[in-house]
């Protein structure tokens, strides 16, 4: 059932003063519609808490590094014992040093690491790791592609209008033009034209960057394997951005689950353990432009962060990563996504919604649409204000997910999906009747 939404006065006080004092009146683009927007209390495990005392199943899990679920006793025990040695050094420290290992080991194209804060940051240093190697300024990305905020980065992420490939959109405003020319756009899942426009471009093309799973979009076989083929061919460094699936479709990623080894990975969220921490992670010859005895050899990243390392966050990133290191956590993970896919498919046939899901067992979405969906212009087809609407409906009756993703962490019970699933029965019910 809907609930009846009552605000306390106190929340209310904070929707106001957020209103008054962030522009929009929020952290960053996610927001919701005023009758259901709410001030987050605390999390524990699959759910959250807001000021008024209603509970929220969550599938948003904080953008993603919560796989885990809220407040997990490993990683406060493990975070609370490391506090009273202080916040940070800017200097090598014992967790960081143990988190670049188990890294490092995990990670199928791990030789070295470089630390730093946020996945934004992770991914505009892996570019210009890869442009210092080939010393070519161009780099290709997948339209539709997120890779954060960056300048490089928010090309063509989400167009509303796609020019043709490779021509980019800038997605925000304040992007110098001259940028626009110096990345190419290629369609995901389409290996015929992405190829030729590395082949056409080779001269000038420094790194490619894909999310090796889009979004929410699978690679269709081979796409991967012959994207790889081709840029070794040219010699030209893969990223894999795995700020995304990194520790949460395999232990060792993307690279793992899909077979594929890159030059390069970005990495971010699980790794962090709810804490600001990212990476670059890659092969060693690449890596080495990291170095600071090359200071002067015209071949030196220059790469410093005052969070680079961080104790607390290596500290939980470790704890994150040893629960999923247990026996069976990545088979209890997968399940449980298996069964809300499941669920939510059998509910859409049965009300017969143009729409179907989309994803991998751990991080997947409703897609409003009956097109196939193995690129961003097929996302696109969908029906935006039904996935709007679904949204809301499901947050009323208490399921809080992201516009266009749900996670899954090994904190959702059988419960909890039963309980998401009669919220969906509902929402779609009370949408069929417009
Ligand atoms: C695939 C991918 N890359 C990069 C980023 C940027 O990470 P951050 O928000 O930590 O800057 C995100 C964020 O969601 C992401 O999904």
């Amino acid at each position: 059932m809907a609930r009846q939404r009552k605000r306390a006065p106190e929340e209310q006080r904070l929707l106001e003063k957020a209103t008054r004092y962030l522009p929009g009146g929020t952290l960053g683009n996610t927001r919701f519609a005023e009758e259901v927007a709410f001030v987050v209390k605390a999390g524990n495990g699959s759910k959250l808490y807001d000021m008024s005392g209603q509970e929220y199943i969550d599938y948003l899990l904080g953008s993603g590094p919560m796989v885990l679920g809220h407040a997990h006793p490993a990683v406060v025990t493990a975070v609370r014992e490391y506090l009273e040695r202080g916040s940070t050094y800017f200097t090598l420290n014992e967790p960081a040093i143990e988190l670049a290992e188990v890294i490092c080991q995990a990670v199928p194209c791990g030789e070295k690491i470089r630390f730093c804060s946020t996945g934004s940051e992770a991914t505009f240093f892996a570019l210009r790791a890869a442009r210092t190697f080939t010393k070519k300024d161009k780099i290709l990305k997948f339209e539709g592609g997120y890779h954060g905020s960056h300048d490089y980065a928010l090309m063509s992420s989400s167009p509303y209008v796609p020019k043709d490939f490779p021509r980019a959109v800038p997605d925000s405003a304040g992007i110098p033009r001259v940028l626009e020319d110096q990345v190419l756009i290629a369609p995901f899942n389409d290996l015929g034209i992405t190829s030729t426009i590395i082949e056409r471009h080779q001269h000038e093309l420094g790194g490619v960057i894909v999310e090796p799973f889009q979004r929410i979009i699978t690679p269709r076989p081979g796409f991967l394997q012959g994207l790889r083929e081709v840029t070794e061919r040219f010699r030209i460094p893969l990223i894999f951005d795995e700020v995304v699936t990194g520790f949460r479709l395999a232990w060792g990623g993307a690279q793992e689950y899909y077979g594929v080894t890159p030059d390069l990975a970005a990495y971010g969220k699980i790794i962090g353990g709810g804490y600001p921490l990212s990476a670059v992670v890659g092969r060693a010859d690449v890596m080495e432009a990291f170095n600071p005895d090359r200071e002067t050899s015209g071949d030196f990243i220059a790469q410093t962060g005052t969070l680079n390392g961080n104790p607390i966050a290596a500290v939980a990133g470790l704890a994150t990563l040893r629960e999923l290191r247990k026996e069976g956590a990545y088979q209890q993970l997968f399940a449980t996504g298996r069964a809300l896919r499941e669920g939510l498919t059998s509910l859409l046939k049965q009300h017969g919604t143009a729409g179907q899901v989309v994803g991998e067992d751990p991080l997947f979405d409703v897609v409003f649409t009956d097109e196939p969906v193995n690129d961003y212009r097929g996302v696109l087809t969908q029906n935006r204000e039904l996935l709007r609407r679904f949204n809301t409906e499901l947050l009323k009756r208490g399921i809080l997910k992201g516009t266009s993703k749900m996670y899954l962490s090994l904190a959702h019970t059988a419960a909890d999906l039963e309980q998401t699933l009669t919220a969906v029965r509902e929402s779609l019910e009370v949408m069929a009747k417009g």
